[in-house]
C-alpha cells in the first residue's frame, strides 16, 4: 500500500524517474511487535484497574483501518469522585516522601518505558494513526525522556528557586488531547510527580490506551496509590474532571474553544491553571537560506504527525523572489511522501486520527478553494478503508482565507509571500496564536532579530518541531499561558510556601 514511484507527476520526470523508471518500489515493512492491547480496559484509580461506576464502555478504533481495537470504560461523575479521592488521600504521603524516593519512582518508570518502547509504540500507532516511524522515534523515547529530566528535579528543587521553599499544589486534574497520547501524559505527570503533586488524568476518547498500558507500568513500578489515577470519556468526563472541587490545579492542553470554556469555568475559583492550546505557527523562509533544507523543514513542521501537531508550521511565509523556486520543490517533495500503512515503517503521513477530525480538515480546505486560493495535493494514492488525507499545500492564499487564520490540525499547508522583514514579522504575528513560529535564514543577526520579534512561545531557527525536557514550551495569546518543561514547567506545579 505504500509502494510509490519518486515521479514528478504531471511535469517533466524526476531524475530518480529517468534513471530507475518504475523500477524503484518500496515494498511493504510492516512493524510486527506485539502491543499487547487487552480486550477492554477499566479506569485506574487507587492503582488497581477497576469497573467503571457508569458500567459503561466505549469503543477504540484504529483509524488506519476502522476496527474496534478495545473497549474502553467511561467514567461518570461518580469515577471522577473516586479518583479525586483516592488522589487526595496518596497526596498526604506522597507530598511527604522525600524528593530522592520520589525521583526514585520517575527514573522507574522511565526505564519501564524503554523496556517496552516498542510495544508501545506499535499500540500509540494502532490507537491514533501516526506512522510507526514517529511513535518509535519521538513519542515513546520522549515520553521516557520527560519522566527521566523530572527524575532529576525531584530531589533538587530547593535548587529551582534558590531561598525559596518550593511546595506542591495539592491534587491536580488534567485534560489532555490525541495527538501525542503518551508524550502530553509523561508531559503533564512527571512534572507534577516531580514535585511532589498526585495526579487526576483524563487522556482524549479516541486515544486512551497508552494511558491504561502505562498504568500497567505504574503498578510494576509500585509507585504508591493513588498518587496517578486515570479516568477515560470525552468532554463531560473532562468537563467533571475540571470542575471537581478537590483540584487544586488544572492543566490543560487541546482546542482553544475547550481552553475558553475551562477559563470560564474557574474564573473566581482559586485554583490554578495552565492552557497549552492551538496554534498557527509561521514558518519563514528568507532567499538567502539553504533552500533544500528549508523545504525539508517546511515538509516536517506540517507534515509531521499528519499535521495534528498544535505548533506545526502551517503557515509558510516565503520570500517573494524565491517563491517560485521553493513551491515547485516543494510540490515535488510531498509527490514523495509515503502515504498509508502507520504501522508500515517507511510510511512518512499516516492516518488522520478520527472521522471528525478528517471532516474538519475537509471543511477548512474547502472553504479555502472556495475562496480562490489555489491548491496542490500529492498524487498519493489513498487506502480506500480508514481516515486519511492528501498532503495538501495551497498556494495564493491571503491573510484573509480561514484557512490563513484557522487551526485546520491536518497535513494542509498554506503559503504566503513577503518581501521584506518587516512585511513577514507583520504577517507572521498578524494571528488570534502565539506558540511557534521558524526562521530559515543564512544570517545569525537576522535569526535574533526575528526571534525578538515574533511573538511566540517558542522560535525554531534553521530547524523545525525540535524538543526537549529542558526546553520550556508553551503560548501567547490564544495559544494558551503556562509553560510545559524546563525549570518553568517545574514550577507551574508547585508554589512558594
Ligand atoms: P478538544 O479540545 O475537544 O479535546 C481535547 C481534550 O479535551 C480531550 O481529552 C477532550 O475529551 C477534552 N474535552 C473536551 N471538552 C471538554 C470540556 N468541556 N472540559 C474538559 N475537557 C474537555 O479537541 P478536539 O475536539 O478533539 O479537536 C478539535 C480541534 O482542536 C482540532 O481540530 C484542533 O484544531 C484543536 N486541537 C488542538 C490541540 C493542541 O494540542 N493544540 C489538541 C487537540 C485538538
Ligand atoms: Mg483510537
Amino acid at each position: 500500500m505504500t509502494s510509490t514511484r519518486p515521479v514528478s507527476r504531471g511535469g517533466s520526470p524526476s531524475v530518480p524517474e529517468l534513471i530507475f523508471g518504475d523500477l524503484w518500489q518500496y515494498d511493504p515493512a510492516p512493524e510486527t511487535a506485539d502491543p499487547r492491547i487487552k480486550l477492554r480496559y477499566d479506569l485506574f484509580i487507587g492503582g488497581k484497574f477497576v469497573a467503571p461506576k457508569s458500567g459503561k464502555y466505549f469503543s477504540s478504533i484504529n483509524p488506519a483501518n476502522e476496527q474496534i481495537i478495545t473497549e474502553i470504560a467511561l467514567a461518570n461523575k461518580n469515577d471522577v469522585d473516586a479518583a479525586y479521592s483516592a488522589a487526595a488521600k496518596a497526596f498526604t504521603s506522597w507530598s511527604k516522601l522525600p524528593g530522592r524516593e520520589r525521583g526514585k519512582y520517575l527514573y522507574r518508570i522511565a526505564r519501564l518505558i524503554q523496556d517496552r518502547a516498542r510495544e508501545f509504540a506499535v499500540a500509540e500507532t494502532m490507537d491514533g494513526g501516526k506512522p510507526i516511524k514517529e511513535s518509535r522515534d519521538f513519542d515513546i523515547p520522549m515520553a521516557a525522556a520527560h519522566f527521566f529530566y523530572h527524575a532529576g528535579w525531584a530531589d533538587k528543587l530547593e535548587y529551582a528557586v534558590p531561598g525559596a521553599n518550593i511546595i506542591p499544589l495539592g491534587v491536580v486534574g488534567q485534560v489532555i488531547p490525541w495527538n501525542f497520547p503518551l508524550l502530553m501524559l509523561a508531559w503533564k505527570i512527571a512534572p507534577a510527580l516531580a514535585m511532589g503533586n498526585t495526579v487526576v488524568l483524563k487522556p482524549a476518547e479516541t486515544t486512551s490506551l497508552t494511558a491504561l498500558k502505562l498504568g500497567e507500568i505504574l503498578q510494576e513500578a509500585e509507585l504508591p496509590p493513588g498518587v496517578v489515577n486515570f479516568i477515560c470519556g470525552a468532554g463531560e468526563t473532562g468537563a467533571a474532571l475540571v470542575a471537581h472541587p478537590t483540584a487544586a490545579k488544572i492543566a490543560f492542553t487541546g482546542s482553544t474553544d475547550v481552553g475558553k470554556i475551562i477559563m470560564r469555568q474557574l474564573a473566581g475559583t482559586d485554583k490554578k491553571l495552565t492552557l497549552e492550546l492551538g496554534g498557527k505557527a509561521a514558518n519563514i523562509v528568507f532567499d538567502d537560506s539553504p533552500v533544500d533544507q528549508a523545504v525539508e523543514g517546511v515538509v516536517n513542521g506540517i507534515f509531521f504527525n499528519q499535521g495534528h501537531v498544535c505548533c506545526a508550521g502551517s503557515r509558510l511565509l516565503v520570500q517573494e523572489s524565491i517563491a517560485e523556486l521553493f513551491v515547485e520543490k516543494l510540490k515535488r517533495r510531498i509527490d514523495v511522501l509515503r502515504v498509508g500503512n502507520p504501522l508500515d515503517k517507511n510510511t512518512d503521513v499516516g492516518a488522520i486520527n478520527s472521522r471528525d477530525q478528517l471532516d474538519k480538515i475537509c471543511e477548512l480546505v474547502d472553504s479555502g478553494t472556495a475562496g480562490g486560493a489555489e491548491m496542490y495535493q500529492s498524487k498519493c494514492d489513498l487506502p480506500t478503508t480508514g481516515f486519511y488525507f492528501k498532503p495538501t499545500i495551497f498556494t495564493g492564499v491571503t491573510q484573509s482565507h480561514r484557512i490563513a487564520k484557522e487551526e485546520i490540525f491536518g497535513p494542509v499547508l498554506s503559503i504566503l509571500t513577503f518581501r521584506t522583514l518587516e512585511e513577514a514579522v507583520e504577517k507572521a504575528n498578524n494571528t488570534a496564536f502565539g506558540l511557534s513560529a521558524g526562521v530559515w535564514t543564512d544570517k545569525g543577526s537576522r535569526i535574533l532579530k526575528m526571534s525578538t520579534l515574533l511573538k511566540a512561545g517558542v522560535v525554531w531557527a534553521n530547524t523545525f518541531n525540535k524538543f526537549d525536557p529542558s526546553s520550556p514550551f508553551g503560548g501567547y495569546k490564544e495559544s494558551g499561558f503556562g509553560r510545559e518543561g524546563g525549570r518553568q514547567g517545574l514550577m507551574d506545579y508547585g508554589k512558594i510556601a
